[in-house]
């Protein structure tokens, strides 16, 4: 009989998280992106103590009353927990852990890759090419934003706003940021804290959410997109949750917003079509974090926290 920890990967990883996986621990691979009654079902079934989640794996107050004896841990390999009710899960004595740095750098990167390609019209012109191109580009048609020199707001300034503010910075912006805290003045690093979102809204030529879904609900109202500049820019690789997308569609057909980037969506993978008509609408489809250094870094990190907790040692990342 083996003498490793039985643990279950209820998501598809990358094959070196399988591979740690495996050598390290008895792990359950069933390489499915599993359900929370499934991934259940498997740690009733085989005694599992740890389990690397996913975000089909929902577990409500229901699930978490019914947990079997043996699971001692749910470790999320990804920033955010919105997806299951933390609560809950550790009033039944199970531990929540999270991976709230592996991402940061891909994120921030895939915020400012957004945020370039809305401010430049980069579907439109890459729509010009995929049709043939054969007029030649006129002097004054399909002009975006100069990105140098504009005013980003970014709300919530935690690891990820802050890459974002560097990068951003890095183009020539001015970073305004809105957070529940002002940060210390080493981690500001020059960016102005604003007290307020209302008071941030009417400065921010562009916005872009850094904050977790969940508690925070829906931020971005219709009333705080009027409240943003005529032309702004709307970036968010946050949560869809924080966004009325009726209102949003409606900010980017009547042009008072110039254009959005978007990597989250209210209804993942299901996300609303009319989002498809909207020529000044730049999408990615949840991606952010996905490059192979991060997406194996992320996978690490929750073997690491399940390591620990099975060791009996403290969470490394606990929620
Ligand atoms: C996270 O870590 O929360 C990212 O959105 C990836 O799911």
């Amino acid at each position: 009989m083996s003498t490793k920890h039985p643990i279950l990967i209820a998501r598809r990883v990358p094959p070196a998280v399988v591979a740690r996986a495996e050598a390290e621990f008895d792990a359950l691979v069933p390489d499915l992106d599993l359900s929370a009654e499934e991934a259940l079902a498997l740690v009733a079934a085989h005694g599992i103590q740890g389990i690397l989640t996913g975000p089909r794996v929902r577990i409500t107050a229901a699930h978490a009353a019914a947990f079997p004896p043996s699971l001692r841990v749910i470790a999320n390999p990804t920033a955010g927990y919105d997806h299951m009710d933390v609560a809950a899960t550790k009033a039944a004595g199970v531990v929540v852990t999270n991976a709230p740095d592996a991402l940061t750098d891909c994120t921030a990167d895939l915020a400012m890759m957004l945020l370039l390609n809305a401010c430049r019209r980069a579907s439109e012109s890459a729509a010009i090419m995929r049709a043939g191109w054969r007029e030649n580009f006129g002097f004054a048609a399909n002009l975006g934003l100069k990105v140098s020199g504009r005013t980003l707001g970014i709300v919530g300034m935690g690891r990820i706003g802050r890459a974002m503010a560097r990068r951003a910075q890095g183009f020539g912006m001015r970073v305004l940021y809105h957070n529940r805290r002002r940060l210390a003045p080493e981690l500001e690093q020059g960016a102005e804290f604003v007290e307020s979102l209302e008071a941030l809204l009417p400065r921010a030529q562009v916005l872009s959410l850094h904050l977790p879904g969940g508690e925070a609900g829906t931020l971005m109202t219709r009333q705080a997109f009027a409240m943003l500049p005529p032309g702004g820019v709307f970036i968010n690789t946050a949560r869809g949750s924080l966004v009325d997308e009726d209102a949003l569609i409606d900010a980017l057909r009547s042009g008072h917003l110039f254009a959005a980037g978007l990597d989250v969506f209210r209804n993942e993978p299901a996300f609303d079509l009319r989002f498809n008509d909207l020529p000044n609408l730049f999408m990615t489809p949840h991606c952010a974090s996905a490059t192979v250094e991060t997406r194996d870094a992320m996978g690490f990190c929750a073997l690491d926290n399940i390591a620990a907790v099975l060791s009996g040692r403290e969470a490394l990342d606990p929620v």
